[in-house]
């Protein structure tokens, strides 16, 4: 079922838990967070890069192979389709192709600027019942080319998003997309609090999830954040297998150079990747 994202975080905030945000890169990724998300009956939200859009032939393909694959398959549990670090025309166009959900990341405006467009982004998802995540405070590391520098947010900023009446809140809390560095100081959970206190029930959202320890999940959930992201754990899995399979050489072997073989255990990799996570989350039953 193709929903919004609000139902489902506001039900994951009062539940002291969250949903992940997986991405997805093509048809073998999207059906195998389905299918993962209908056996253990959890709520969950499919991420979609600009760069993995674009990758895809674009919004509506994407749009219209996910609504196609939730009705073949019979998935009923909540689905959010959500533009991942949208860039203000690209949440325009997520819209128009039938997003159920819309990051726009004006991280890197001045707040001044964050924030009118942010509002304008609220009035129109608003009148479509459709969810919005904000962002304040760059998150580090590099995703499709653009590198953060990975900022810490200011709680006062975030308040000023939070009340124009978004969704869903990310702020960078020393949190970074991809691997994480030896040296890394880990969260702020000072920050983290502090947001919290000034935004209310606002659902926070942890973006970089790859590689966070989990203790420090589990106190970043406990302290309001209800939607953690996901994408490079998934990629390195999926990596590590379709690699194990072609070392063997099994691709070598009768029919194994058949796609459907050969990405299958790639597949099955990412299966186990999303299963892990949302039991760490906490949203394995919560549909
Ligand atoms: P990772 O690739 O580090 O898991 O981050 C995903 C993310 O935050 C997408 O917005």
């Amino acid at each position: 079922m193709l929903v919004s994202a609000k139902e489902m975080l506001t039900k994951a905030h009062a539940g002291h838990y969250a949903v992940g945000q997986f991405n997805i890169n093509n048809l073998e990724w999207t059906k195998a967070i389905l299918l993962t998300a209908q056996e253990q009956k959890s709520p969950v939200i499919l991420g979609v890069s600009e760069g993995a859009g674009k990758y895809m032939c674009g919004y509506k393909t994407v749009a219209n192979m996910v609504k196609a694959m939730i009705d073949e398959l019979g998935i009923t549990v909540p689905v959010a389709l959500h533009l991942d670090h949208g860039s203000y025309e690209g949440a325009k166009k997520c819209i128009e192709a039938g997003f159920s959900s819309i990051m726009f990341d004006g991280s890197h405006y001045s707040i001044e600027e964050n924030i009118a467009k942010t509002k304008e982004l609220v009035a129109e998802c608003d009148s479509l019942g459709l969810s919005l995540e904000a962002e304040v405070g760059s998150i580090g590391g590099e995703e499709d080319g653009v590198v953060g520098a990975g900022e810490v947010a200011d709680p006062n900023e975030c308040k000023m998003i939070a009340d124009l009446g978004v969704t869903m809140l990310a702020a960078g809390i020393g949190n970074i997309h991809g691997k994480y560095p030896e040296n890394w100081a880990g969260l702020s959970f000072d920050t983290l609090a502090k947001i919290q206190e000034l935004t209310g029930d606002m659902p926070l959202v942890l973006h970089g999830g790859t590689g966070i320890p989990a203790d420090m999940i589990k106190k970043a959930i406990s302290l309001g954040v209800s939607k953690i992201n996901v994408n490079t754990e998934c990629q390195l899995a999926f990596a590590a297998a379709t690699r194990e399979y072609i070392e063997a050489g099994k691709d070598q072997s009768g029919k194994g150079f058949d796609p459907r073989k050969l990405l299958a255990p790639g597949f099955e990799a990412i299966k186990a990747t999303v299963k892990e996570k949302m039991e760490l989350f906490g949203s394995i039953g919560k549909a």
